[in-house]
Formats: structure tokens, C-alpha cells, sequence
């Protein structure tokens, strides 16, 4: 997909994850502040070099810019990658790790609650706005936060899971209780099946690449 880019449809309908996250909540997140980042990118990217690139290309063109509208277009094509990253990490059915992800996960975390522990950790210790993520790195799985607009994704990290921390993300049904959203989402709706899928997608690139 390059530009004009658009919004991504959300996977499931917007109650579906109440009420861990409440409708009122997912519509202005991604009817406003979601679909903002697409509006702006669109205008930011219109006749520059940008225009026929992929998001994900556009996102690690610009990663560390020091031109001021770089880091504006750097800022919005993350923020419109990391939002359908972060979408997808939610579910409402109930999911568990299996297969690979479940070995990886007790490999390198020992258990799904520690795994979740420090998720919870990351969100809650990043200060300001932010995201924390779960990422497979040099063979390992690992917990990340990154700050603002920043994605593991620019660097070529492979991320499994997002989990935004942005006050926009959880203000309206927790305050400024941030612990209690990261509490209820990382414990009720993450979506183990996107992370195994993502994972796998990572051995199917291992692979090709060895052939
Ligand atoms: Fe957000």
C-alpha cells in the first residue's frame, strides 16, 4: 500500500472488546486520532519521494530524520503502522500461546504470566506517551518500550505484539490509571494467534532467505 494511504478496517467491530475497552474509547482512538495520522501522512507525503512507498519503507526512510518535515512524516506513517499493529493485537476470543510461540515464550520468560509481567512493567515505566511491545530479536523473544511515535518495526525488528500507552488509548474508561488498562488488556484480550503468526512469518523470511 503507498499513498493516498487509508484506514485500515479494525478487525472486529468497535464493542467487541468491552469492557475491557469501551466503545466510546475505540471509536475516538481510531475515528480521530487513528485516522488523523492517515489524513496527515497523506497530505505530508503528497509529490516528495515518499508518495510511492510502502508504509513500512516510508517508516525506516525516516526513522532518526533530522529535517523537521521528516520527522513529521517519520511521526504519522508510525503512528498509522503501529495503530493497525496494535488493533490486530487485540482480540475478543480467547486466545493462548501454542506451538512455537508457547516454547519460545518458555524459553526465554519461563512462563506466560512473567512474559505478561513484564509487558505490564514496560507499559506502565514508560514515561509519557509510548509503546510497549513484545519482539522477536536475534533469536529471542524480548519486551521493548519505545517512546512517542518510535517502532522496533523502523530498525527492521520483527514485533509479535503492541500494546499503545498513550493516555488517548485508556483515558476515557481508566483515567489516569494506567496499571488497570495495561491490568485488563494484557490479562483479557491479547491476541496470542496474530503474535504466533507473526512469529512464524519471521521463519518463513529465516528460511527463504537460506534457500
Ligand atoms: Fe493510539
Amino acid at each position: 500500500m503507498s499513498a493516498p494511504f487509508t484506514l485500515a478496517p479494525l478487525p472486529w467491530n468497535e464493542k467487541a472488546l468491552e469492557p475491557v475497552i469501551s466503545a466510546r474509547t475505540i471509536s475516538f482512538h481510531y475515528h480521530k486520532h487513528h485516522q488523523g495520522y492517515v489524513d496527515t501522512l497523506n497530505k505530508l507525503v503528497e509529490k516528495t519521494r515518499f508518495a510511492d512507498m510502502k508504509l513500512e519503507e516510508i517508516v525506516q526512510a525516516t526513522a532518526g530524520a533530522s529535517d523537521a518535515k521528516e520527522k513529521k512524516i517519520f511521526n504519522n506513517a508510525a503512528q498509522v503502522w503501529n495503530h493497525d499493529f496494535y488493533w490486530r493485537s487485540l482480540t475478543p476470543s480467547k486466545t493462548e500461546p501454542g506451538g512455537k510461540l508457547a516454547s519460545a515464550i518458555a524459553r526465554d520468560f519461563g512462563e506466560v504470566s512473567r512474559l505478561i509481567a513484564a509487558l505490564a512493567e514496560a507499559g506502565q515505566n514508560q514515561f509519557g506517551s509510548g509503546w510497549a511491545w513484545l519482539v522477536s530479536r536475534d533469536g529471542k523473544l524480548a519486551v521493548e518500550k519505545t517512546a512517542d511515535a518510535q517502532t522496533p518495526m523502523a530498525k527492521g525488528i520483527n514485533c509479535l505484539l503492541a500494546m499503545d500507552v498513550w493516555e488517548h488509548a485508556y483515558y476515557l474508561d481508566y483515567q489516569n490509571a494506567r496499571p488497570k488498562y495495561l491490568e485488563a488488556v494484557l490479562g483479557k484480550i491479547l491476541n496470542w494467534d496474530y503474535a504466533a503468526e507473526n512469529l512464524g512469518r519471521q521463519d518463513q523470511a529465516v528460511l527463504a532467505a537460506a534457500e
